[in-house]
């Protein structure tokens, strides 16, 4: 089976200071909490039994939107990260809940639209795989540089400009993972990498890549970023009609969910916006 991990925890403090009181992954990222968006993602590749890593103090705060997910016909279990030790921890952190299956993590405050994947073509393989984006700003990400369609080099937010290529943070590996998380030592951040993982792969010949063109992805985690992606909702979501991140429009689909539990979540949620797509949905 196919497990799912959101790394929501973090500081945030790009985003400060009102990350001081509130967790970026439930701040409203246009019309829904950022939260939705990784989730989504979750929802559209069928995965359905789905573990968010979250601060020490946030139980109560994700539990009052999301639930155990049984209104979205899927299972959410918590798990605490006490601080944010790196992207890695998701791994460890969640040894007991992958067991041995297989496991897709994305990173609680990226926003994915129109992301196309071929996921049989990632199970068909050896399964463990990244995702690369050609960015803008690669010195804040972690980069690979391809030579001969082989990757040659991953570094994480070089220094000078190296390639333009970014590894997009949402990544698929093995039952093996946690086992390789453990091993990694933290970097001169003091935190593990996410990179050190992948080059784990890469170095047993295991690691496989797929360049994502058409689609928009980006982090929300400055303010700048944040703005404009929440902008970018606001305009196609009125140019559709279409909610971007609709949980239960992608879980109704899926047939997971009848329109029952839709009129209850609509209750659930009150009179907003958010409520007034749902009924128009059912
Ligand atoms: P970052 O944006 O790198 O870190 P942050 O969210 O703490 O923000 P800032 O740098 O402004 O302080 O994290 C990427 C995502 O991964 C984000 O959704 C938070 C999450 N995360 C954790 O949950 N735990 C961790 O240990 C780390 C490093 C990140």
């Amino acid at each position: 089976m196919l497990k799912g991990i959101i790394l929501a925890g973090g500081k945030g403090r790009r985003l400060g200071p009102t990350t001081l009181a509130v967790n970026k992954q439930l701040l409203m990222l246009y019309d829904k909490p950022i939260i939705f968006y990784p989730l989504s993602i979750m929802l559209k590749l069928k995965i359905k039994d789905i573990l968010i890593i979250i601060n020490s103090d946030q139980k109560t705060n994700f539990k009052k939107i999301l639930g155990n997910g049984s209104h979205l016909g899927i299972k959410i279990t918590y798990k605490v990260q006490k601080k944010p030790n790196g992207i890695p921890q998701a791994f460890t952190l969640g040894e007991k809940f992958i067991k041995n299956n297989k496991v897709c993590l994305i990173l609680g405050d990226n926003f994915f639209y129109n992301l196309k994947l071929d996921l049989k073509k990632i199970l068909k393989k050896n399964y463990n795989t990244i995702l690369l984006k050609k960015v803008k700003n690669p010195e804040q990400y972690g980069i690979v540089k391809i030579v001969k369609n082989k990757i040659e080099k991953i570094i994480e937010k070089p220094k000078k400009k190296l390639t333009d290529i970014a590894i997009m943070g949402i990544y698929f590996f093995d039952e093996n993972v946690s086992k390789y998380a453990k091993t990694l030592k933290p970097s001169r951040r003091k935190e593990t990498e996410i990179v050190d993982l992948i080059k784990i792969y890469l170095k047993r010949r295991i690691l496989n890549y797929q360049f994502i063109k058409k689609s928009i992805w980006s982090d929300v985690g400055t303010i700048a970023d944040y703005n404009k992606i929440s902008n970018f909702i606001k305009l196609k979501e009125k140019a559709t009609k279409i909610k971007i991140a609709c949980l239960e429009e992608i879980s109704f689909k899926n047939k997971w969910i009848t329109k029952k539990q839709i009129k209850k979540n609509v209750n659930f949620y009150g009179d907003c916006e958010y409520s007034n797509y749902l009924k128009k949905l059912v």
